[in-house]
């Protein structure tokens, strides 16, 4: 995809979002960047990880009526929750709008990158862990899970092998913790992240 071409998207997915939104889906395209470089991801999926990176967040500024709308529209059949909900949508949106750029495994980054979901692909991981760790978001466990993933990637110097180690330590990490997050306020679990967890777990 030409510099041009990811600007027409990025100005798109800006008119869909928050000032706040558009920042952060910016730093996660970043961060994303960064988790490419240091895991020795090639060309092609730098590429993906970059356009899944911009666009994961596409319908997340959507109504809960809206993201119901959705669900109807594309015939989405599977559970999920409001917050979980844009995950979904925001594939099938990006599928709609942008076409043969949203191929399957971009589409899959997108619609796993809350929740998680057993196999999840290095370039789905990637997102997963991006949209946790980018800079602006400043909770302690994401400024931990930062700094925690970046001494990690300094350390495994872009070898593919320790790359995908880390992508599965870090994307497990962040699931025990919002684990622990939804079990302590007694929240529903969706049912992707126990099976990201017990695919992780294996
Ligand atoms: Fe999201
Ligand atoms: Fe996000």
């Amino acid at each position: 995809m030409n510099a041009a071409h990811f600007e027409e998207i990025k100005e798109r997915v800006r008119s869909l979002q928050s000032e706040k939104r558009f920042r952060h889906t910016l730093s996660v395209v970043r961060e994303a960047e960064y988790i490419a470089k240091m895991c020795a991801f090639s060309e092609a999926e730098t590429e993906k990880a970059r356009l899944a990176a911009l666009l994961h967040d596409i319908t997340k500024c959507f109504s809960d009526t809206e993201q119901a709308e959705m669900f109807e529209k594309y015939g989405i059949t599977e559970q999920s929750e409001p917050p979980t909900a844009h995950e979904k949508t925001g594939a099938y949106f990006a599928r709609e709008l942008f076409g043969d750029d949203i191929d399957s495994d971009v589409f899959s980054a997108i619609s796993c990158h809350t929740t998680g979901k057993a196999g999840m692909s290095a370039l789905d991981m990637a997102i997963f862990i991006a949209d946790f760790t980018e800079e602006t978001r400043e909770h302690a466990s994401c400024r931990y899970m930062r700094a925690y993933l970046h001494t990690e990637c300094e350390r495994i110097c872009a070898e593919r092998k320790k790359a995908e180690e880390l992508l599965r330590d870090v994307t497990q990490r962040i699931i025990e913790n919002t684990l622990g997050f939804l079990t302590l306020r007694k929240r529903k679990i969706d049912l992707h992240t126990v099976e990201a967890w017990n695919f992780l777990a294996e």
